[in-house]
């Protein structure tokens, strides 16, 4: 919930050192779009995919373009991709992950925010048990350690190189116990690693 203000990204992308263009974005599980809302004025076209159907219709209130969950990668490439709090939510990150790598148009970014400690839960899977089918390997002690343990082995070994990264506070729904949980939202803002033969 609430990732990020428009001023915070603008100082991550420019933390990243991207300078546009600012043609297109595009928000995976955007879910009903609140933080796509504080940057889609900074582009021309804006997409979002999300795999509830009420989440759907909160995108499309927005004016934002919904795309497929299966399909979204033929409307790219993107100049700018966000896949915000999705990667612990989907069933198979890994294969996500290089998806919004070859959607990225050339000197794009992709943003990913993940909640640390890693915990993941699908809602509905392949496996029928809240686990994902694939396993992504986030492993390192604490916080600080889980975020190196993200760069150096998972983004770094599928090609995506780390320009910058932050942490926020992320606010989720709780339970009967407490109405609302502070979690640690570690963000990084990638590119795609040149290979040099
Ligand atoms: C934790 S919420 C994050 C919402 C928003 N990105 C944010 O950071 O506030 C995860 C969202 O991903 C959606 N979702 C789960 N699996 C998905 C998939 N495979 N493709 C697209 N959306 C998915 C869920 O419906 C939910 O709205």
């Amino acid at each position: 919930m609430h990732v990020f203000s428009t001023e915070q990204f603008h100082k991550l992308m420019d933390a990243s050192g991207f300078t546009g263009p600012w043609n297109s974005l595009i928000d995976l599980g955007a879910g009903d779009g609140a933080t796509t809302s504080h940057i889609a004025h900074l582009f021309n076209r804006v997409y979002a995919t999300d795999i509830s159907a009420p989440m759907r219709w909160a995108l499309a209130r927005r004016k934002f373009i919904v795309l497929d969950i299966e399909r979204w990668q033929k409307s790219g490439p993107f100049n700018v991709i966000l896949c915000l709090n999705l990667l612990d939510r989907c069933d198979r990150p890994n294969t996500m992950l290089r998806q919004l790598k070859s959607s990225l148009a050339p000197g794009g970014r992709l943003v990913v925010a993940i909640v640390l400690p890693f915990s993941p839960y699908v809602e509905v899977g392949e496996r029928g048990d809240h686990k994902p089918a694939e396993y992504l390997p986030v492993k390192g002690n604490g916080l600080d350690g889980q975020i190196a343990g993200l760069i150096d082995r998972v983004f770094g070994p599928i090609g995506l190189k780390c320009l910058a990264w932050s942490k926020l506070p992320y606010l989720c729904e709780g339970d009967l116990g407490q109405g609302y949980y502070f979690l640690d939202d570690a963000i990084f803002v990638l590119e795609v690693q040149e290979v040099n033969f």
